[in-house]
């Protein structure tokens, strides 16, 4: 069945690293895409007004809804690397799961995301600290109940040397990912809510 996958985009550049592997992506990937670019979206940081300690829900209207609205089959955080994590407008958008730290932690009830398929692209300039950012990345598919990426992960580096649009290995790779997206879970997947897992409520 065709999957609507849901794209984050963390980067400023519309003809950047990461907009190169998102289009070699998309070259394989089927189904509807719904991109989020964390920059010219509309997303606010979260304020710790504290509503969503009472209530599970966050009070501010935003284009965050889009990514609230948790009707996704898949979802892919596609991102540079910025001084070893995500650049901020994407750990403002992190900072707005805040509703569901609030169920997990302070109310003790279940966050209710739906299971999806995790994505990752990443594009870093030196060559080797692109990993200090999976910290907080590992986090944000954490709080999207996104799992599944390991192994079929898109990682260009070097890219002050190299552009992404001559990494041929990470195009390859994109294109791998829009193949991986489109299929099914297997049959014998565990879909449970990772944090349920995690709290011993499943
Ligand atoms: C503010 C800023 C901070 C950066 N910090 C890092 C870093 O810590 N490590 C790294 O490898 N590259 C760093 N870079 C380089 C970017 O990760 C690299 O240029 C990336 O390919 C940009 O992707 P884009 O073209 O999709 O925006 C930084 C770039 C900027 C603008």
């Amino acid at each position: 069945m065709a999957k609507r996958t849901l794209i984050i985009n963390g980067s400023p550049r519309p003809r950047g690293n990461t907009a190169t592997l998102i289009a070699e992506l998309k070259k394989t990937l089927e189904g509807e895409v719904v991109e989020v670019s964390a920059f010219r979206n509309k997303i606010a940081s979260c304020v710790d007004c504290r509503s969503c300690a009472t209530t599970a829900k966050c009070v501010v209207r935003d284009d965050m809804d889009i990514i609230y609205a948790d009707d996704f089959d898949n979802v892919v955080i596609a991102t540079p690397v910025w001084f070893g994590t995500m650049p901020g407008p994407m750990l403002e958008i992190l900072s707005r799961f805040q509703p569901q730290h609030a169920a997990m932690f302070f109310l003790d009830i279940p966050r209710g995301i739906s299971p999806k398929k995790a994505g990752l692209i990443l594009t870093a300039g030196s060559k080797k600290n692109e990993q200090n950012s999976m910290h907080h990345i590992r986090c944000l598919f954490s709080m999207l109940n996104a799992r599944g990426y390991e192994g079929y992960e898109v990682i260009t580096n070097n890219t002050d040397e190299v552009p992404a649009s001559e990494d041929e290995a990470a195009l390859a790779a994109a294109r791998r990912l829009g193949e991986y997206l489109n299929e099914d879970w297997p049959e014998d997947a565990d879909l449970r809510d990772l944090w349920d897992v995690k709290r011993g409520r499943a």
